[in-house]
């Protein structure tokens, strides 16, 4: 009976454990945004003539991004880690940047990024803007 009880509880902390690891682990850019950006922003933001200069193509958002000035507006920066309010990409998905349009823009006007990537992409700057 013991035994069983040790072993339960061995369980126990191992699945809090596990569970504690997956939700402190912070959000990267290679494995949780850049498929979204890429898949909704690389056919402007990409090729020989990219948008604004801003390629976010596969392997090269990161460095495009993060702590990088943008060019609408100069005084901030595209991702600034731990301050979505603060960085323009943010301003861009949100549709509350002050110049141009909201992003993703297609033919038609603006529209939004689903709500769950919007979280991803502000979970992932305010956890640092990690690679
Ligand atoms: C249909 C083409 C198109 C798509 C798709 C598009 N963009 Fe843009 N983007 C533009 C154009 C054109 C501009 C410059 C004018 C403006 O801001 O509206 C721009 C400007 C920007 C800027 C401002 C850059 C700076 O230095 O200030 C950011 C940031 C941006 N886009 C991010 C994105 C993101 C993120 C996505 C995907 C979610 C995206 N864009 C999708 C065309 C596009």
């Amino acid at each position: 009976m013991k035994g069983k009880q040790l072993t339960l509880v061995v369980l126990l902390v191992a699945g809090v454990l596990a569970v504690a690891a997956l939700a402190q682990a912070p959000l990267s850019y290679a494995k949780d945004v850049e498929a979204i950006i890429v898949k909704a922003c690389s056919e402007c933001h990409g090729g020989d003539n990219p948008k604004k200069g801003l390629d976010l193509s596969q392997g090269k958002g990161f460095e495009r991004l993060v702590g990088v000035k943008s060019q609408e507006v100069e005084e901030m920066l595209l991702a600034k880690a731990g301050d979505p309010a603060g960085s323009y990409l943010w301003l861009k998905v949100t549709h509350t940047a002050t110049q141009g349009k909201g992003m993703p823009r297609t033919l038609f006007g603006s529209k939004k990024l689903p709500q769950a990537d919007l979280d991803v992409i502000q979970n992932w700057i305010i956890q640092g803007a990690n690679p």
